[in-house]
């Protein structure tokens, strides 16, 4: 099984779906320094560096594919950002995706999969969603409510990051005979030990600790919990979650401030390095930054991201749905003739 990816990233998606065997085969993304996190660490064959909006599939030879998947730009979508929907240039971004699945005609994928924040079901009234389920239908699709479902790393996987996403699958109406998709179930185990992740033992460089006279150090100091715990600021405030869980890493990580969550090292509070972050994400062990990469932007691209783990938990049903219930497998025709 064959899949593309559309705002790649650093592979979050890519990296998910291969470990259910369902390899990429070309990734489009416009940012230099995601690409070159992305080819550093991604097999994908073809990489292409270009704004979405440049792009076409006659243009730019795009194979077709078993499955699409999109995290589009979820700032003018998500319940913190800005809020102004399909207004925005980057909101609009999302037309993109449906101009390619008409340009691929015949040739489309039979999946496709989108990734936005939870609060895009929601914005002005749900007229955002509405109109996306529009789009997707009218561009060849199988699209209701229950093609939508929120996803939290927390719940559905053993990452120890609350990160709630929405996931959207649609199926398209040439290649099965019902728009039904099964997503996966939260689990039951435990999450893992926040330190398998975070080195709460040892010191890290010294660029990740904040000096003591810094004034959070103060506020943070004052409503610490207890060890082994993550803090985050939120406008002016020091927020934890339950003890083992890690707020939910987000983009603006990598603008400045004191985005980036905070534990007790020690020697005093630091941030967490970006490479912990990348493991609060599940990404592999071996996956690494370039030099050429900033720090700063090295926490963009993982806050970003889609967690790994949770991608792979998403391929294994499209893999499922993929592999039975296809027109051509007949299978969906022999249920509604029985
Ligand atoms: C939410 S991230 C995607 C995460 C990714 N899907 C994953 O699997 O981890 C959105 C990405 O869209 C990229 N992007 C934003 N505008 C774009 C455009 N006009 N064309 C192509 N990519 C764009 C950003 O650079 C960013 O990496």
């Amino acid at each position: 099984m064959k899949a593309a990816a559309l705002f790649s990233g650093i592979g979050g998606f890519c990296l998910g779906f291969e470990r259910q065997g369902i390899k990429t085969q070309w990734a489009l993304e416009l940012n230099q320094h995601a690409v070159e996190t992305y080819r550093a660490n991604v097999s994908t064959p073809r990489i292409i560096q270009k704004d979405i909006r440049e792009v076409s599939v006659a243009g730019d030879d795009l194979e077709p594919v078993d499955v699409l998947h999109a995290g589009f730009p979820c700032q003018s979508f998500s319940q913190a950002g800005t809020r102004s929907g399909f207004d925005d240039d980057r909101g609009k971004l999302f037309f993109e995706i449906i101009r390619l699945l008409r340009e691929f005609g015949s040739k489309r994928p039979p999946v496709l999969v989108l990734e936005n924040a939870p609060f895009f079901r929601y914005g002005d009234g749900g007229a955002w969603f509405l109109r996306l389920q529009n789009e997707i239908r009218k561009a060849g699709y199988w699209f209701r409510d229950e093609n939508a479902q929120e996803i939290d790393a927390y719940k559905f996987t053993t990452l120890p990051q609350q990160r709630v996403r929405l996931f959207m699958v649609a199926l398209s109406t040439d290649h099965f005979i019902s728009g039904r998709f099964e997503f996966p179930k939260p689990k039951s185990v435990k999450a893992k030990d926040l330190s398998e992740f975070v080195d709460f033992d040892n010191d890290v460089d010294e660029q990740y600790y904040l000096p003591k006279d810094n004034r959070y150090y103060h506020m943070i100091s004052n409503s610490a919990k207890g060890d082994r715990q993550i803090y985050q600021l939120r406008k002016y405030l020091v927020r934890t979650k339950e003890p083992g869980v890690c707020p939910t890493l987000t983009a603006n990580m990598g603008l400045g401030g004191h985005n980036v969550p905070f534990v007790f090292g020690p020697s005093g509070l630091r941030k967490l390095t970006e490479y912990e972050c990348l493991a609060l994400q599940g990404f592999p062990k071996d996956f690494h930054f370039p030099e050429s990469v900033p720090w700063a932007k090295r926490y963009t691209q993982v806050g970003n991201a889609v967690a790994v783990p949770v991608a792979e938990e998403l391929a294994k049903f499209v893999r499922k749905r993929l592999a039975t219930g296809r027109i051509d497998d007949g299978e969906d025709r022999l249920r509604i003739s029985a």
